[in-house]
């Protein structure tokens, strides 16, 4: 229906300008880029007898209309007239919003803005639309509209001459925040929701529940709120190494909103058009339920509140016990009264059944329900709070571990772990959000771990997340009109602030944002590069604190066959920026020397680049190890072949001189999922050969683990091979530190060869203690140097 909409749309208005046509104007910078955007001549300029004339929808129109006159009061020009336009009015240089329902043409969300020298009309056929149009007139006009709390003056305000028609490709437009992880107050989550709205998002998903904290009020069951919503204080320590409760120890980090508080943050939202759709994770991450109310468990507890991660949390909420149910049922009616969202997440992922395979309770339900095992039991308990919830006139939402023992009859799949679970929701004839982990998550790192706060992991450049299509190839047009579209997620295992979720989020869900609203055929990177030096400016004047992960050089090299060197490409995800650099490990400066093309080297090093900015080094530099060996550029031949989720740079990957750094998605490590690397570098000709060394990566968390052995042997003529050798790992696999370990063999002196075969035994499967027991993992490695 939606595509419908659309397609009616683009054909009935004549003459309309197809994206692409945005010039290269610094006034002009929208983001999300509109539909279609005509520039004209002149101006129109803003005074303080302007008048905002509304038309239409009476009430909601004048609100919006002052919405808009305040922004320009509080960003210090004058206090402009709202009031009901009249036939009077005709020629009066004025700005005119009009709701009418009868603009069919336009979809709910869609506005039309035409501002010549005489006249702003902002047309719309609903509030939202109208909204949405309000936020392209703020990035309109001057930057300084950005800034607030500013006297008044009578300084003008222009507006450049054009024509907009604009609506939103998904109906589905999100951010989530994990407040449980750690608490935000409710300051922050009004000015998350003001980033959501300037963008044109319109869904705020609010974790509110989750083992760290319980976060709302609900006034039936208090203990929630006195034992729920707090735990030990270890701030101090790294989240993963957080020690549980102890007796007698205070327990007095957290908070919870309370019921006024919801209202209040809710109608804020609703103001700028955006829904919040709250979610109260079951049956699992709930453990600081167990700890208010242990009868809800399978075991009794007792419990406490966790303080950083325990995984895997066993403790769940019990699905043989109907006093849970009632308990749920009585604090989503509480929840469904405070938010009138039409969507209920009710989360339903990670759940581990090892209790419920043990408790009596639960058996006994999966016995008398005809189940036929725990993960059914898991659907049975979804399925269960759906029909209450569905009972109340709304929908469920759960993340896509719902679809597992069979999909509740309404729900709505939320894709995390990739997309196949919208996919597959998408396939049943289910609607689907999708959000998966390697484009949505904003929890990830955003640019070089080194230069970073940390961060869970991940690497989801502000570029990856721009390059992001949310209705994936393999569904039919019927089936991806399922997909309503995505979500960024903050989780906040590791960000303990306020303005370090700013950082995590701000400018990657902006990239979302064109993603979500725009086209899919306007999307241009360097187009939203150019556009978003415009955005850089106003944010920064709304002091959000903005990572410039994106400002990083990019390092990589080629084996040049013909000349026998090493040429370096520096690049960045910027536009137009010099990047300078030194090779001799001394810090950059304005006097090294600019980048212009790939260059050569020819010895051992650390490339170091940075962006330069109005003349100064962006504070993000990239510094890269190069190792200049005797396989650098030479051929390798792989036995048995790499992943192709982590192939690194290809069959070049392992003589290339770069090396990987600590985090296993930074492009430089190859992968290798559940089998051997077992392959052959040819040197070209036999040559002395004194050592070789492989690098591996240990991260069990992300099941990575290091070889069993590894073995190096020599050749002349590649059928032969001799000196073989082995390097035994004896670092244990559950080692929960996140290191690289070299295997480095020193050959016996005069040794030679041309040919050498490097094997590498893989672990295969993850042992039984690991989250991923019996599955496939993982063996990464990087560089294979040779002396
Ligand atoms: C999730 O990230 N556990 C939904
Ligand atoms: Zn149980």
């Amino acid at each position: 229906m939606r595509r419908y909409l659309i397609l009616c749309f683009v054909m009935l208005i004549p003459g309309m300008f197809q994206a692409g046509n945005i010039p290269d104007s610094n006034l002009i910078s929208i983001v999300p880029r509109p539909v279609t955007m005509k520039p004209a001549a002149g101006k129109f300029v803003i005074t303080r007898f302007t008048p905002i004339l509304v038309k239409g929808h009476g009430e909601e129109v004048t609100r919006i209309a002052r919405f808009f006159a305040d922004r320009i009061r509080f960003a210090g020009g004058p206090l402009l007239e709202v009031r009901e336009i009249t036939k009077a009015d005709k020629n009066l240089p004025a700005v005119v919003f009009a709701v009418q329902d009868e603009h069919s043409s336009l979809p709910d969300e869609g506005y039309e803005l035409k501002i010549n020298p005489k006249q702003v009309l902002l047309i719309a056929k609903t509030g939202a639309g109208l909204f949405h149009g309000v936020q392209t007139l703020f990035q309109l006009l001057p930057s300084e509209i950005s800034r607030h709390n500013l006297p008044m003056s009578f300084k003008e305000w222009e507006l450049p001459a054009l024509r907009i028609t604009d609506y939103p490709r998904y109906p589905y437009r999100g951010m989530h925040l994990d407040v449980s992880r750690h608490f935000f107050p409710k300051e922050f989550i009004k000015r998350y929701i003001d980033l959501i709205a300037m963008y044109k998002m319109n869904t705020f998903h609010w974790h509110l529940t989750d083992d760290n904290g319980w976060r709302i009020e609900i006034k039936k069951y208090p203990k929630l709120m006195q034992i729920g919503a707090w735990h030990v204080d270890h701030e101090e320590l790294p989240w993963k190494e957080r020690p549980s409760q102890q007796p007698g120890e205070k327990v007095n980090y957290g908070g919870y909103y309370s019921q006024d508080e919801i209202r209040e943050i809710v109608q804020y939202a609703a103001d700028r058009y955006v829904t919040i759709i709250p979610e109260i994770e079951m049956p699992a991450h709930s453990v600081e339920v167990l700890a208010a109310y242990p009868q809800f468990s399978c075991t009794g507890g007792p419990f406490t509140v966790a303080t950083g991660s325990y995984w895997p949390n066993i403790d769940i909420l019990c699905a043989g016990n109907d006093s849970v149910f009632t308990f749920m049922e009585d604090v989503l009616t509480e929840v469904m009264a405070l938010f009138p969202s039409k969507y209920i997440h009710v989360g339903g992922d990670e759940a581990d059944k090892t209790n419920w395979k043990k408790c009596p309770k639960c058996q006994e339900r999966i016995k008398t329900e005809g189940l036929k095992d725990e993960k059914e039991l898991q659907s049975y308990f979804i399925r269960r709070i759906e029909k209450f919830i569905a009972s109340k006139n709304r929908r469920m939402i759960g993340w896509d571990e719902i679809l597992e023992g069979g999909l509740a009859p309404e729900a709505t799949v939320m894709s995390w772990r990739g997309v196949e679970g919208g996919i597959a929701a998408a396939r049943q004839g289910h609607d689907a959000i999708m959000t998966p982990g390697a484009y949505c998550y904003f929890d990830h790192y955003q640019a070089d771990p080194a230069s970073e706060p940390k961060a869970i992991g991940g690497f989801t450049t502000l570029k990856k997340v721009y390059s992001f299509e949310p209705a994936p190839g393999e569904l039919t047009s019927t089936e991806a009109n399922h997909i309503l579209g995505a979500q960024g997620n903050v989780w906040t295992e590791y960000i303990p602030t306020p303005s370090q979720a700013e950082y995590m989020a701000v400018p990657r869900m902006i990239a979302l944002s064109e993603v979500l609203w725009s086209p899919k055929n306007a999307r241009n990177w360097h187009d939203f590069q150019h556009r978003m030096t415009g955005q850089y400016i106003r944010l920064k004047k709304m002091q959000v604190n903005y990572s410039t992960g994106s400002f990083k050089a990019e390092v990589s090299t080629k084996f040049d066959k013909k000349t026998n060197a090493v040429m370096v490409t520096l690049g960045s995800e910027q536009m137009d920026v010099p990047i300078r650099y030194t090779l001799d490990g001394n810090d950059i400066k304005s006097s090294s020397p600019e980048y212009a093309g790939p260059f050569e080297i020819k010895k051992n090093g650390v490339i170091k680049a940075g962006l330069f900015v109005d003349g100064q080094l962006k504070e993000k530099i990239t510094e890269m190890p190069f190792l200049y060996h005797l396989a650098i550029g030479k051929p390798v031949k792989y036995l048995k072949e790499f992943s192709d989720r982590y192939p690194g740079a290809g069959n070049t990957a392992l003589t290339d001189g770069l090396r990987g750094s600590i985090d296993h998605h930074d492009g430089l490590w190859q992968g290798f999922l559940g089998n051997d690397l077992d392959l052959i570098i040819d040197l070209g000709r036999e040559m002395p050969v004194n050592s070789v060394q492989a690098n591996f990566l240990q991260n069990q968390r992300s099941w990575i683990f290091l070889p069993v052995v590894v073995e190096y042997s020599l050749s002349s003529d590649g059928k032969k091979y001799h000196s073989f050798n082995e390097v035994s790992n004896n670092i244990p696999p559950k080692e929960e530190q996140v290191f690289i370990q070299p295997f480095n063999f020193q050959f016996m002196a005069n040794s030679k060869a041309r040919y050498i075969r490097v094997k590498a035994k893989n672990l295969g499967k993850c042992p039984s203690w690991h989250e991923g027991a019996g599955e496939p993992c993982w063996m990464f490695t990087d560089e294979i140097v040779v002396f």
